[in-house]
């Protein structure tokens, strides 16, 4: 991570397969001089420069709350939201067809998707250093690209990380005027083994599906390699551009 001086890292989903995977890696990089974790699980333990954080995406009072504290140990120059929603047994299934669309799930997708990580930007955004480099990145989907839509289904999880999508293009326009060492990213991870995949890794092709460390490692060279050319751009685990 060379493209900072010194890191001041969170991960928000630090319970989930790539988040954890994020917290390892970094807690292992030279120039990370503190590492907040946030989850909505307990968080465990606080260490010399480890920091666990609770946070829940649907709560905006422990979003806020988690900024405060990140605020009052030194602020941060690298916020990672690395939360997401799939599936959630009975509760949510990705639709195979627009017979399945249902209003409950179609907004507990919107808000764990697309409205939490815009609230994290709310509340995160103005705590990246003026004058000095800072990334905001959000995990999201290639499948939330409208162009690249060729299959369909999964109208929920599609439709809210293109809302997603746009709105990380949103808030980088204003980044730029407001900050403009700050930049704000969408990264897609590649198919990664985690239970948000799990049910659905039958047809991914052998040498496809990423271990978390591996996504974790690619994840952080593309936020290394960011230029303000990438800002409010979604960029994927290898560094390309995916079209809108
Ligand atoms: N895995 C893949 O193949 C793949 C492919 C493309 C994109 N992605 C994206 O990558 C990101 C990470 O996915 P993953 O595979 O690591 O999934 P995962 O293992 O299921 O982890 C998802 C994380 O989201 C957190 N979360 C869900 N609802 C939350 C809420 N209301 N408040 C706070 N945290 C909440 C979970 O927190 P708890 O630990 O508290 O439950 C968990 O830490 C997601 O945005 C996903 O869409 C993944």
């Amino acid at each position: 991570m060379d493209s900072f001086k010194n890191i001041r890292a969170l991960v928000i989903g630090a319970g989930g397969g790539i988040g954890q995977a994020l917290v390892e890696q970094l807690a292992g990089t030279a120039n990370v001089e503190r590492l907040f974790a946030a989850s909505r699980r307990n968080p465990a333990g606080d260490g010399d420069r480890f920091s666990c954080l609770a946070l829940d995406l649907e709560e905006e009072d422990s979003i806020a709350r988690a900024a405060a504290s990140c605020r009052d140990q030194g602020g941060v120059n690298l916020v990672i939201v690395a939360t997401g929603l799939l599936h959630q047994g009975s509760r949510l299934q990705p639709e195979k067809s627009w017979r399945a669309l249902d209003p409950e799930q179609l907004m507990r997708s919107f808000a764990v998707n697309t409205i939490g990580p815009a609230l994290v930007a709310k509340h995160f955004l103005p705590l990246l250093p003026r004058g000095e480099r800072g990334v905001f990145a959000a995990l999201s989907a290639r499948v939330g690209s409208i162009s690249d839509n060729r299959l369909g289904g999964w109208h929920g999880y599609r439709a809210s990380k293109a809302a997603l999508n746009m709105m990380i293009r949103n808030l980088a326009i204003e980044l730029a005027r407001r900050n403009p060492s700050a930049l704000c990213i969408g990264l897609h991870p590649g198919t990664v083994d985690t239970p948000l995949s799990s049910p659905f890794q039958g047809n991914v092709p052998p040498g496809k599906l990423f271990s978390p460390g591996r996504a974790a490692r690619q994840l952080l060279t593309v936020i290394d390699q960011a230029t303000a050319e990438n800002n409010g751009q979604l960029l994927a685990w290898d560094g390309q551009v995916i079209t809108p």
